[in-house]
């Protein structure tokens, strides 16, 4: 078995364990369960190895992110709806000093104006909005390839 090159924790924030059911129509048909499958295989292929964790409190998320100082090479987060809200997120991404990808399903600058502020992009490396369930995917593959150019 090859050794992770790379170790990456996968936070999803609230209501995103609805996926599927939850506005299909804005936020597509695949359930959270579909989408950390996909972004599995793909980062099997990549080498990189995903832990996940899906929270609807704030604290929680906090915490996580807390725990992951260390322990994690990046973070890959969809804060949902603390991403327009939440300095707490914000300052634990910010405290912890792991390089974070934003992801959002939607393209939140062209949905209601309270979603086209986040809190979240000033403290992130990148961010990844409007593909669906591929802008996980893209965030797999947007650390591969800083993996790759660090390694040239
Ligand atoms: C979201 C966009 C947020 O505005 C919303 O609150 C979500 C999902 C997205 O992935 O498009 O819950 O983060």
């Amino acid at each position: 078995m090859k050794n992770p090159r790379a170790k990456v924790l996968v936070i999803n924030g609230p209501n995103l364990s609805l996926l599927g059911e939850r506005q299909p129509e804005i936020y597509g048909k695949y359930t959270l369960e579909d989408i950390c499958n996909e972004m599995q295989k793909v980062a099997e292929g990549e080498n990189i190895h995903l832990d996940f964790f899906q929270s609807d409190s704030e604290g929680e998320i906090v915490t996580r992110i807390g725990q992951a100082k260390g322990n994690y090479d990046f973070i890959i987060i969809n804060p949902a709806g603390y991403t327009h809200t939440s300095v707490a997120i914000r300052d634990a991404i910010e405290a912890v000093d792991i390089p974070c990808i934003e992801v959002h399903l939607s393209n939140i600058y062209k949905r209601e104006e309270f979603r086209q502020r986040s809190l979240i992009a000033g403290v992130s490396r990148g961010q990844i909005a409007g593909f669906g369930k591929d802008s996980y995917i893209l965030a797999v593959m947007a650390i591969s390839r800083i993996l790759k150019s660090s390694e040239s």
